[in-house]
């Protein structure tokens, strides 16, 4: 036992075992996800986001949702019985960097597409407690005041593309059109409503 004499003694030597082993660890852990198709390869269903809903997702990002918020449904009863089926690593690959996080001060958001309607989440932007009246959620008024920035978007889009998001040219041309006169709003709920879909669009198809 002289190595356990050694980290006992020795400060130096702890610190270098006790970083040999979170080595090993991670390595065994996390190196091999890197060939895994689970994580690497997307879920059936998933699309790119159009550029009205990468918009809303650079807003949700400047605007610090996910200090609140978590997208990342864990495979626990409690959790898919109150979000729906628990979140896989091919529905996040074109995400960059990722909205999985652990706060969650408020619900979690990875499947909320389709759960209001735009109209309620107008409303829950611009005033949370008109529609929920116990909600410690900030309201979010200048988004309906801003216009959206078409420009940026599509810089971004070429961006995600660098790193594997398959834009296609038709994409960055069809953002004019579905960002013209369109506010930061419209682009939130664009984006909030198109979370979460592409498991379920692999169930369908399984029908
Ligand atoms: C200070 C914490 C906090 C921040 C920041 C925050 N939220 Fe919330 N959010 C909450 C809480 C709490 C609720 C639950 C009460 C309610 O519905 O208002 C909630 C609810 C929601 C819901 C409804 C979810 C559901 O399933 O019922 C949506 C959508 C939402 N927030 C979006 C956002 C967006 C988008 C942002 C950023 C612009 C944001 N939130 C920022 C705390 C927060």
């Amino acid at each position: 036992m002289e190595l356990q004499k050694l980290a006992e003694e020795k400060l130096a030597f702890l610190i270098i075992f006790i970083f040999l082993l979170i080595s090993v660890g991670l390595l065994i852990e996390v190196v091999p996800l890197f060939g895994s198709k689970s994580v690497t390869e997307p879920a059936p269903g998933l699309k790119p986001y159009n550029a009205l809903e990468l918009a809303g997702r650079d807003i949700y990002i400047r605007e610090g949702c996910y200090n609140c918020h978590s997208q990342m449904i864990r495979p626990f009863r409690a959790e898919t019985e109150r979000y729906g089926h628990y979140s896989v690593g091919g529905e996040s690959v074109y995400d960059h960097p990722f909205q999985w996080g652990s706060k969650r001060t408020g619900p979690d958001l990875a499947r909320v597409g389709g759960r209001y309607s735009d109209t309620w989440h107008e409303q829950h932007m611009d005033d949370p407690r008109s529609v929920v009246p116990e909600s410690v959620m900030p309201a979010f008024p200048w988004l309906k005041r801003n216009p959206v920035n078409i420009d940026a978007t599509v810089r971004h889009m070429k961006t995600l593309k660098i790193v594997g998001v398959p834009y296609t040219e038709a994409d960055f041309a069809a953002a004019q059109e579905l960002m013209s006169n369109k506010t930061e709003l419209d682009a939130m709920i664009a984006y909030l409503q198109s979370l979460g879909h592409a498991l379920a669009d692999e169930t369908n198809q399984a029908n």
